[in-house]
């Protein structure tokens, strides 16, 4: 399991204290599909059923978008799909 994500910043962000939730734990964002990135927000719950071995794409980065299978990993690479693709702004264009 994998996936695509797009990330359109440029530098790291800064977390301190307010960030921590009510534990005092601060969550950080791993599976890409967070809408209050770079926290986690339970997004990470959509990916529970990929299977291994198979990157996914979701429609426009979004735990609820459509999600299809754009490639899979093979020997511990990545093996994506190869065509070149147009930064749009619209994910959902022939991925
Ligand atoms: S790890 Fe990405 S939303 Fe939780």
């Amino acid at each position: 399991m994998a996936r695509e994500v797009t990330h359109e910043e440029r530098g790291p962000a800064i977390l301190d204290e307010s960030d921590a939730g009510d534990d005092g734990l601060i969550y950080v964002c791993q599976c890409g599909l967070s809408d209050a990135k770079p926290l986690c927000d339970g997004s990470h719950n959509a990916t529970d059923d990929e299977a291994d071995g198979v990157v996914y794409k979701y429609s426009n980065d979004d735990a609820d978008g459509e999600r299809r299978e754009v490639g899979e990993i093979d020997g511990g690479r990545r093996g994506v799909n190869s065509e070149r693709r147009e930064i749009d702004g619209n994910d959902d264009a022939d991925r």
